[in-house]
């Protein structure tokens, strides 16, 4: 056995935690690889509805050891109500949660740094979900981050009083007004809360599983158009979101890694700011954010709408190496008499590609689009990819066709039960 990675491969918010939780029975492991508190992961089943910021999607699954990477970014207030919310479901996390030494601790003056850095930037500000990520990754490239084995350590105060006094100093330089002491008391509460739990070098404890042949599911957030890299640059997160996140982000060498699944919503959505070329600011956008309930788990901001964006669709599933696709909220499209997809870029010197160019962010690149029929039915009674409506199956190929990947599952609704799988054998 070894290790499969989901994530997703467009702007976020595509339905993975609703998939991790699906396909959580057939792993003893689910970690989280990078990201923090900015991802939002729903998941629904038997009359429950739940978001999860931090802590990995498989926790509903009581046989299931749960990890939080050394890549992730953890902010030990959230992580205190996310715990606390979770206590009527009785899921014994001191057991089965394992924290990561090395996971970067979110400081409350990393909050206040990424409001005031948002601040500054005016019109032209990333649309950040303010949790701090992006000034704690900066500490952790700059190597002055303080890290979770800090907390147990005798130096944690003098190094937090250290870190938070560069802080104030960026704060007073960039003339944001805050009120800093008020939220220590609850941090270091929340500190104290954290000790409780398993804290583990969590790179020995997953090779180790790795030998034991032992399945691990390493689950993805925010998405592959949001990478520090590959994403629309500077309108991205600050961590590497694409498959290579995994191994970075939990100490697993390459060869390791077996699946990538790739999660895709049979439209596109992006929060925040940031190109988008095929967003609809139309009727039909109202519509897909009404009918999808797009609107952010995180911060409830409105999601931007628009078509399927095929060349990012293909630019992401190159740089992440998915060998399987997974084609969410489907149903979202049920109504519609017609369906757009992009297929290629117009360019401002009127060229035609189908490739994401580097101008991406300045340049007014044009969506050229195929149109496809609608199924205009439910999809609710169905079970099994041979009784889709023939033009969601000629949906299904032409995405395949350009891909040149199987989509092996969609998911027609958000409960765990809407998941119609290609065959049980595809999948694993
Ligand atoms: P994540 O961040 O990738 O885990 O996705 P989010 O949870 O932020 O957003 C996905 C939203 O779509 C959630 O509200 C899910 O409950 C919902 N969802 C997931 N799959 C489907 C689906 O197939 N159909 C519909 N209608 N909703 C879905
Ligand atoms: P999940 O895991 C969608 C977006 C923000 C902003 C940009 C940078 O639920 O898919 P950050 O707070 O990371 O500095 O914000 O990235 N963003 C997400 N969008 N889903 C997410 O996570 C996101 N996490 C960050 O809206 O545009
Ligand atoms: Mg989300």
């Amino acid at each position: 056995m070894s290790v499969d990675v989901l994530l997703g491969l467009q702007w976020g918010d595509e339905g993975k935690g609703k998939i991790v939780d699906y396909l959580a029975p057939k792993y003893q492991v689910v970690a989280r690889f990078q990201g923090g508190p900015n991802a939002g992961h729903t998941l629904e089943f038997e009359n429950i509805k739940h978001v999860l910021h931090q802590i990995p999607s498989g926790v509903f699954r009581p046989e299931i050891q749960n990890i939080i990477g050394n890549g992730v970014v953890l902010d030990p207030i959230i992580f205190k109500k996310e715990i606390e919310g979770l206590k009527n479901y009785q899921l014994n996390l001191k057991e089965n949660l394992f924290i990561s030494k090395k996971a970067q601790l979110i400081l409350p003056s990393h909050r206040l740094l990424d409001a005031a850095y948002e601040q500054s930037k005016g019109k032209d500000k990333i649309g950040s979900t303010l949790k701090g990520i992006g000034p704690t990754y900066q500490d952790k490239i700059g190597r002055h981050g303080l890290r979770v084995g800090d907390v147990l350590h005798s130096k944690f105060m003098e190094k937090y009083q250290s870190l938070v006094a560069e802080h104030r100093k960026k704060l007073s330089y960039l003339s944001y007004e805050y009120d800093l002491e008020s939220i220590e008391k609850e941090f270091f509460a929340a500190v104290d809360f954290l000790k409780g739990f398993n804290l583990i070098e969590s790179e020995y404890f997953i090779n180790a599983k790795i030998q034991e042949k032992v399945s691990i599911l390493a689950e993805g957030a925010q998405g592959s158009l949001l990478d520090v890299d590959f994403g629309s640059y500077p309108f991205v997160t600050s961590s590497t979101t694409i498959a290579s996140g995994a191994c970075t982000g939990l100490g697993i060498a390459p060869q390791h890694i077996q699946e990538v699944f790739g999660i895709f919503k049979a439209y596109c959505t992006r929060v925040g700011s940031g190109p988008f070329p095929t967003e609809l600011m139309d009727k039909t956008g109202d519509y897909l954010r009404q009918t999808g309930h797009e609107f952010g788990s995180t911060t409830g901001r409105p999601r931007r709408c628009g078509w399927l964006d095929l060349p990012a669709l293909k630019y992401a599933v190159m740089v992440n190496g998915a060998t399987q696709l997974f084609m969410m909220k489907a149903d979202v499209l049920n109504e519609l008499e017609e369906i757009k997809v992009c297929t290629h870029y117009r360019l401002p010197d009127g060229s035609e590609v189908d490739y994401m160019p580097y101008e991406i962010c300045e340049a007014d690149i044009q969506p050229i689009y195929k149109t496809c029929q609608g199924w205009k039915q439910s999809l609710q009674e169905i079970k099994d990819f041979d009784h889709f409506p023939a033009t969601l199956r000629q949906y299904i190929e032409l995405i395949e066709d350009y891909i040149q990947v199987p989509v092996n599952l969609v998911s027609t609704g958000p409960n765990r039960t809407q998941t119609i799988v290609r065959s049980q054998e595809v999948m694993i």
